[in-house]
């Protein structure tokens, strides 16, 4: 075992089940994993097998029925919702399989939404927007509205405004679901990149273009709740 330092991401016992009505349903079984810092793992497992239900723990964004998440070695399953939020903004950034924007408004008021409740963007924010669209080749297309964008446009401006708090973790849900195999790789490259500037990263897929890239650095398998080695 690794110490805690090095673990970015560490469930112990992580349990969810969900009630719907009198019946009960259990998306995520006992699942104890460890996540180095500075790796690039994968989540692989077929539809309704509980990949989005564990992201959703991890990013501290739906409550464990059962046990606990560590992000870089600092629970976040006791916290107050208040100081949950807090914690979890600095902690890690969330990529959402439909990207989550809002149309009507353009990609760059739409990478600044997670700051309206705190009475919108800092100058620092914007400078740090400013300098990713660039990096992402997207400067020329702030000011559309994102209802014009194409898939990978919008995928990268996803990954944008996750990475706008400078969160050392990434959660990606499905990355490549809406992507052809030219922008499959150029966002794997730009993942790849991520990881290799200190970042850790974790991805749903069961897209076989990401399974079988050679680039990643381990697997988890999940089937009906649970992890399978
Ligand atoms: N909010 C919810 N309420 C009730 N059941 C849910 C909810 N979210 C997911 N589930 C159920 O939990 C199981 C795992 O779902 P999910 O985590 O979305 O899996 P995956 O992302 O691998 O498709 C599925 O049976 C799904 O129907
Ligand atoms: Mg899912």
């Amino acid at each position: 075992m690794k110490a805690t330092s090095d673990i970015a991401i560490r469930a112990l016992g992580l349990t969810k089940r969900y009630a719907s009505g009198r019946s009960e349903r259990t998306a995520l079984r006992e699942v104890n994993l460890e996540i180095p810092a500075g790796e690039f793992w994968t989540v692989n497992g077929p539809s309704g097998s509980g990949k989005t239900t564990l992201l959703g723990l991890l990013a501290g964004m739906i409550a464990p029925t059962a046990g606990e998440v560590h992000l870089g070695g600092r629970c976040i399953s006791h916290l107050r919702d208040s100081h949950r939020a807090l914690v979890r903004r600095h902690a890690v950034g969330m990529v959402f399989q439909e990207f989550a924007m809002i149309p009507g408004m353009t990609l760059e008021e739409n990478l600044h939404l997670p700051r309206v409740p705190e009475g919108g963007p800092r100058r620092a924010d914007r400078d740090r927007a400013r300098a990713l669209l660039d990096r992402f080749g997207l400067t020329a297309l702030a000011g559309t509205r994102v209802e014009r964008l194409s898939a990978g446009e919008l995928q990268r401006g996803a990954i944008l405004r996750a990475l706008l708090g400078d969160a050392p973790i990434l959660l990606l849900d499905e990355p490549t679901a809406s992507l052809d195999a030219e922008n499959v790789a150029r966002l794997l490259d730009l993942l790849v990149g991520l990881r290799n500037e200190g970042r850790t990263l974790l991805a749903t897929t069961h897209d076989p273009r990401v399974v079988n890239d050679p680039r990643w650095d381990g697997v988890l398998r999940l089937a009906d709740g649970a992890l399978v080695s």
